[in-house]
């Protein structure tokens, strides 16, 4: 009998070498200290972190996130302690770790605070991406960055201008065309695009007449909202050639591997890390499996390869 080959699960990120696809999303997995009781870390493929900003923010006032069918709204507002402590306080953790860690960042008042940020990570070497998230749904703003191709082009590029790390552009649901950003996010030198943010919601309790949240509106996440960000991740998998790192409502092997067969190059899970926090893990056996099985000995054999039936 010939022997199957070792399935590799290595991929790329622009300049980042992943072990294996599987991510944990920013926002969910805290600066990774958190959970290092709960799993063996260096065996995730990369850890993206909370958003980070140039000052500390105590985020919004509670309750900041409720449960709803098959999902959860949160508005936590980017709470992080600001760079200088990150930088003090996280990054030893992080350093030690030898994976790919990926730093989430995000502007309060102007954009040039990108640059700020982007300049200080510049210079560290234990992170390997900065992702510039242009799409946070719970800071008060008229509009988001990732909701207009041009601010996304001049931003992504300004940032490229002064990083040499690999770049990551975090895209919103919330637009008309998340290719149209896309496109746009790659023109202007992003490395790859993670998609999807939450998509804005709303839940009110009947009784009380009032939002179940402090800010009236929130991020959705979780299975409910797998189907939509399926979908983006398969239109912008048709519009751009860098790689793509999708979420929304990653839950377990099979929703990861639609996520693949999608377009995505690696998957990140998110609400999922707080019903189980290792179940990042679990889906990198489950995928090293489900190559094994299927006679799968690399992922871009399966990477968007959803079968397209004519009628
Ligand atoms: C409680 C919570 C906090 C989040 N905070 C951030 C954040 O700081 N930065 C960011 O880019 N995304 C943030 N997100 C969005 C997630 O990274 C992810 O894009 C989204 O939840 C979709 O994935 P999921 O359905 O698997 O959770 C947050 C999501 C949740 C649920």
């Amino acid at each position: 009998m010939v022997k199957k080959p070792k399935p590799d699960l290595r991929v790329e990120i622009g300049s980042c070498i992943l072990e294996n696809p599987v991510m944990v999303a920013s926002g969910t997995f805290g600066y990774a200290e958190e959970f290092k009781g709960f799993m063996d870390l260096r065996k995730l493929g990369a850890i993206v972190t909370k958003t980070i900003t140039v000052k500390p923010r105590s985020g919004n006032l509670p309750p900041r996130t409720c449960e709803t069918p098959s999902g959860m709204l949160n508005s936590v507002g980017l709470e992080n302690p600001g760079i200088g402590s990150f930088i003090k306080e996280k990054i030893p953790f992080l350093e030690d770790l030898s994976i790919p860690i990926i730093v989430s960042i995000a502007s309060e008042d102007k954009p040039d605070e990108f640059l700020v940020l982007a300049e200080l990570l510049d210079r560290i070497k234990a992170v390997s991406a900065i992702e510039l998230n242009i799409s946070c749904p719970n800071i008060k703003k008229d509009r988001l960055i990732s909701q207009d191709a041009s601010e996304t082009f001049n931003l992504v590029k300004a940032v490229r201008g002064i990083t040499g790390k690999c770049l990551i552009t975090k895209l919103s649901p919330n637009v008309t065309s998340v290719p149209e950003i896309a496109l746009a996010a790659q023109e202007a030198g992003s490395e790859a695009v993670a998609l999807v943010n939450t998509f804005i919601g709303m839940s009110i309790d009947i009784h009380k007449r009032a939002s179940r949240i402090n800010s009236l509106v929130g991020g959705l996440s979780g299975p409910a909202i797998r189907p939509l960000a399926v979908r983006m991740v398969w239109e912008v998998y048709n519009k751009i050639k860098v790689p793509i790192i999708g979420m929304g409502g990653i839950m377990d092997i099979e929703s990861a591997i639609e996520f693949v067969l999608a377009g995505a190059t690696a998957v990140s899970t998110g609400t999922a890390n707080f019903i189980d926090p290792a179940i990042s893990l679990g889906i990198v056996s489950g995928l090293r499996k489900h190559m094994e099985d299927n006679n799968i000995a690399d992922l871009r054999e399966i990477r968007g390869k959803l079968k397209i039936c004519a009628d």
